[in-house]
């Protein structure tokens, strides 16, 4: 399975309803959503009026990334807004077990994002409530930054530490993904692919999504 997920971080936000739609025609399978707040990340993007905005435009999942602290006292809003996925990070929250509990109360699947400097320990007790890991490629923040290779060992640990849990989660990969990295990041063992500068900055969104699609099923043996 290849989950093709679009981070409109880097779309033109003067034509977000625009660049939404044409992401789908284009074949894209998720909408991934970047919410920043200046706190967790050095950086401010967006909050759940632009998931709302999403949901009119789209029938496609849409994913949301909280790179925000204190992320339960805003989930409810998220799941409200149209979110059909949530991701949590693990080093905003001091209470993981009860951040996962929440989203899935609202019927909302839940995942846990990981910084790359995060090790893949600190979701050990909550994998039973995992429906998707997202490995951080890049130090959250911003769009177009360079893919830490490190996180390939990690997405191959992560995908045997799974398996051996028994767990169906998937796994998630964010930062840095493109033509040049998409078979080694498949190969480690993710299948759900968010790209933003990779898709959004290049003139033909189906060329793009096609050729990643064609590198993930060529490292997908
Ligand atoms: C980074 C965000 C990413 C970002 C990826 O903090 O979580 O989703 O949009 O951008 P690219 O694909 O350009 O690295
Ligand atoms: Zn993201």
């Amino acid at each position: 399975m290849t989950l093709i997920a679009p981070s409109i971080l880097s779309a033109d936000f003067t034509r977000l309803g625009e660049e939404v739609k044409a992401v789908e025609h284009a074949g894209a399978d998720w909408i991934h959503i970047d919410v920043m707040d200046g706190q967790f990340v050095p950086n401010i993007s967006y909050g759940p009026i632009v998931v709302e905005a999403c949901k009119r435009a789209t029938d496609m999942v849409l994913d949301v990334h909280l790179m925000i602290e204190t992320p339960d006292a805003r989930i409810p809003d998220f799941a409200k807004a149209g979110a059909d996925y949530i991701s949590v990070h693990a080093e905003a929250c001091p209470h993981l077990h009860r951040s996962l509990q929440l989203i899935k109360s609202f019927d909302v699947k839940a995942g846990v994002a990981l910084n790359p400097a995060t090790p893949l320990s600190s979701i050990e007790y909550v994998i039973d409530l995992l429906d998707f890991v997202l490995i951080m490629s890049v130090n959250p923040g911003f769009g177009g930054q360079t893919f830490i290779n490190s996180s390939l060992n990690k997405i191959t640990a992560l995908s045997k530490m799974l398996s051996d849990a028994g767990s169906t989660a998937i796994i998630q990969v964010d930062g840095g993904v493109n033509t040049d990295t998409m078979e080694a990041v498949t190969r480690a063992g993710a299948c759900c692919f968010v790209a933003g500068s990779a898709i959004f900055n290049t003139p033909d969104y189906k060329k793009t999504i096609d050729e990643l699609r064609k590198l993930s099923e060529k490292g997908n043996v």
